[in-house]
């Protein structure tokens, strides 16, 4: 039976000690609350920090059994640990950079050595409790390098992770020193979440620029495993707020109700004591808003609560200075007697009195500078449930704003915009405040923290079956890989066909650089060895260069897509071709060139070929686009084809292709298996020509006629060599 194991820097229970008793309360902050109320049918074991430094031994191991049948695990930092891994490198590098809060970035090598001994710390954890059938889920930003971590130990475990906070654009995350390694250790997933499209794209857009890997509809190739990168927004425990437990009938009411007597309306502002919150943006927004609109001095009330975090650093105890002054300022403009324009409340609030102020408030104003997601305002519309009254004002910059786009949106950095947020959502006509907050409510009864931890482990399982079958190489499954074993060696008459560039050799920005190696000459030699098999290759590479560096197998092949073919010695053209057309393309691909750095032009004898290895994807497809048009009106009259390839783009004489220099051998003679391997689109009219009974495998996950899916070259190879042994 599959177990979940959930780990998370803070386990969603905090131990404090007073009088040298233990006390455990609730976690503050989205992540804790948020996969506590996770209501998900699997046996879930949790992995986290109980968040107070314990020295002693015995009380170590005294903690350990107490949350043992609570299903907690607790890993235990240091002082040191805490204040250079969680305080140093979470709070002060990784928190403040992903929240475009690049001044804050504090580099420090120290913090860098810390974070990775305790993520390693973590992976032990880990290590000492898995099994094989279970599914791990990482979260968030403080163990970024565990999903590669865990699986170092354990190839096969099935790993998640979600990033509860914004994946911040290239430009900025490049900045980081530490980029290559963090994203080479969250890429250690099968499965990577974000809460909002941006943020996947930035992360796919940094991925493809620092690591190199492309990723096709979300789905990235790493070595011989499958990475799902997606969206999933996390929801809340829609029951929980919408029909509290403390739920007080119309007649009784709570203290907090009873304030609404004094007939104010009500905005409220939750958040953690964070610079990434917006708050002193939202105080003087406030003061502004009174000031513009003095006739509602007495008629509201801001209540605004400030749930202490991370008071170790420095610029959060400063921000409290600023956010206490501010509210000072405003208190002493315009208090009186009977009334406060501003309640502050620095300190956290229990379930019980939050719901019922999200139930009493008017307005909810929530304008963080950044947030991942922000739960404060799916809690508040939930709670609405029965009232159908309220307004909600929200940040653009916040993850919710994707979903919630019914509220009033605004732009946190722009007081006037704040301003008039406030006078739209305080003059908003019952009817428009219900049908807005049904919308919003609807969408969330559906997409609940329950069915968001649903849908991310379901996807995980599929990408996981889907990597099952794929690592055995064949995407059918491994009685496919053992049936083609066993045709193979059942057969007296093998044709095997392969193309080089990115089957049997991967990328290199250099196209001269990808000279076979040994390993792989000697797979070919083997294979080339056995009288039972004829084998070809079939590349678009120019004869010369395939001479040179096949010569030695003395193998039959296809050189420029087949305009050249090798049986036996001697190379012959395939037939009557021409290349005077190449001075009316050349410049056409020359002018391509100087506009687009870093691609060159290759000549083949009857070809020209545009590479562009070393460009940007978006510009290269940007350029192709372009050129596309101009390449085929020049050729549309000359007889001439234009191949896209892998990262090439080739013009040739029209009929020749894969496909028809196949034709030569598979012609040749009866075969009792055939097997063709080949990456890109032009080996498609290899696999196109071949009968049905043929064994024709594409390298990659992209869409293919081609039988079978093999990962990588690796896996080629390997394949290659299981038959030579076979
Ligand atoms: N919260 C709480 N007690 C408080 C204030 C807030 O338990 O006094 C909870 C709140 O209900 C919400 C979470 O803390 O579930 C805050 O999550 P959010 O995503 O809004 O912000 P984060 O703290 O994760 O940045
Ligand atoms: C955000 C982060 C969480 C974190 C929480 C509270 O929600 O995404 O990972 O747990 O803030 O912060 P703290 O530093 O107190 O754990």
């Amino acid at each position: 039976m599959a177990r979940l194991i959930i780990i998370s820097n803070r386990l969603p229970i905090t131990i404090n000690k007073k009088d040298g008793e233990l006390f455990y309360h609730p976690s503050a902050g989205g992540l804790a609350t948020g996969l506590n109320s996770l209501a998900y049918d699997i046996d879930k074991i949790w992995v986290g920090w109980p968040g107070k430094t314990i020295d002693e031994d015995w009380e170590k191991t005294a903690i350990q059994k107490s949350l043992e049948d609570k299903n907690l695990i607790p890993v235990f930092l240091s002082e040191k640990e805490k204040e250079l891994y969680y305080d140093g490198f979470s709070n002060k590098v990784i928190w403040p950079h992903f929240h475009y809060f690049t001044q804050y970035t504090t580099y420090k090598d120290e913090f860098w050595k810390s974070y990775q001994e305790v993520n390693q710390k973590f992976a032990e954890a880990v290590e000492k409790i898995i099994l094989p059938d279970d599914i791990v889920w990482v979260h968030d930003y403080q163990l970024m390098l565990l999903p590669h971590l865990i699986r170092k130990k354990s190839p096969k475990i099935s790993i998640g992770f979600f990033l509860h906070i914004p994946f911040p654009s290239y430009e900025v995350f490049r900045i980081l020193p530490w980029r290559k390694e963090i994203l080479e250790g969250v890429l250690g997933a099968d499965q990577i979440g974000f809460h909002t499209f941006g943020y996947m794209r930035h992360f796919l857009s940094a991925v493809y620029r620092i690591v190199g890997h492309e990723h096709d509809l979300g789905k990235l190739t790493i070595q011989n495993r499958i990475v799902n990168v997606d969206v999933y927004p996390m929801g809340i425990n829609y029951q929980k707020y919408a029909y509290p437990k403390n739920f007080i009938p119309k007649n009784e009411t709570t203290e907090e109700e009873q304030f609404t007597k004094k007939e104010v309306q009500l905005i409220l502002s939750i958040d953690r004591l964070d610079y990434t919150k917006g708050i002193p943006e939202r105080i003087k927004a406030y003061a502004q808003f009174l000031e513009t609109y003095p006739e509602y001095v007495g008629k509201i009330t801001l209540v605004m609560i400030v749930v202490p975090s991370r008071s170790n650093v420095d610029q959060y105890q400063e921000l409290k200075e600023e956010v206490e002054k501010l509210v000072g300022r405003l208190m002493g403009i315009y208090s009186s007697f009977n009334w406060d324009p501003i309640l502050y409340f620095y300190r956290s609030f229990s379930f019980a009195d939050l719901s019922s102020l999200y139930r009493i408030a008017d307005i909810a104003l929530i304008t963080p500078l950044r947030d991942g997601m922000n739960l404060v305002a799916k809690e508040f519309i939930a709670s609405k449930e029965i009232s159908k009254k309220g307004v909600l004002i929200l940040s653009e910059m916040a993850g919710a704003s994707d979903e919630l786009t019914d509220a009033i949106i605004v732009n946190p950095h722009d007081i006037n915009d704040i301003v008039s947020a406030l006078h739209k959502a305080l003059n908003m006509s019952e009817e428009d405040q219900e049908r807005r907050l049904k919308t919003m409510q609807d969408r969330m009864k559906l997409r609940t923290v329950s069915n968001w931890a649903e849908t991310f482990i379901y996807d995980q399982m599929k990408i996981a079956e889907y990597q099952n079958k794929m690592v055995l190489t064949l995407k059918k499954g491994a009685s496919e890989r053992e049936k083609l074993i066993h045709h193979f060696q059942q057969a007296q008459n093998r044709l095997i066909i392969l193309d080089y560039d990115g089957t049997l050799m991967d990328f290199k920005t250099d196209p001269k650089a990808v000279i076979p190696d040994d390993e792989l000459m000697n797979i070919l030699l083997n294979i080339k060895k056995d009288k039972k098999n004829k084998l070809v290759i079939i590349s678009g590479r120019d004869k010369e260069t395939l001479n040179e560096w096949m010569s030695p197998l003395e193998i039959d092949m296809a050189a420029e897509h087949g305009v050249w073919i090798k049986k036996g010695k001697d190379w012959k053209v395939s037939r009557n071709l021409f290349k005077s057309w190449k001075k009316k393309v050349r410049p056409v691909l020359e002018d391509l060139v100087e506009r687009t750095p870093g691609s060159f032009i290759e000549e083949k004898d009857y070809s020209l070929a545009w590479h562009y290895r070393k460009i940007d994807k978006d510009l290269s497809e940007k350029r192709i686009r372009e050129y596309r048009d101009v390449l085929l009106y020049l050729t549309a009259n000359l007889d001439l084809q234009v191949l896209e390839g892998n990262k090439v783009v080739e013009i040739k004489n029209a009929g020749v292709n894969k496909g028809k220099a196949t034709l030569n051998w598979l012609r040749q003679q009866h075969w009792d298996f055939i097997l063709a391997i080949g990456d890109d689109h032009t080996d498609e009219d290899i696999f196109k020509v071949l009968p049905k009974n043929a064994y024709t495998i594409k390298v990659g996950i992209q869409k293919t006629i081609a039988k079978f899916n093999i990962l990588s070259v690796q896996d080629v190879r390997e394949l290659l060599k299981e038959l030579n042994a076979s």
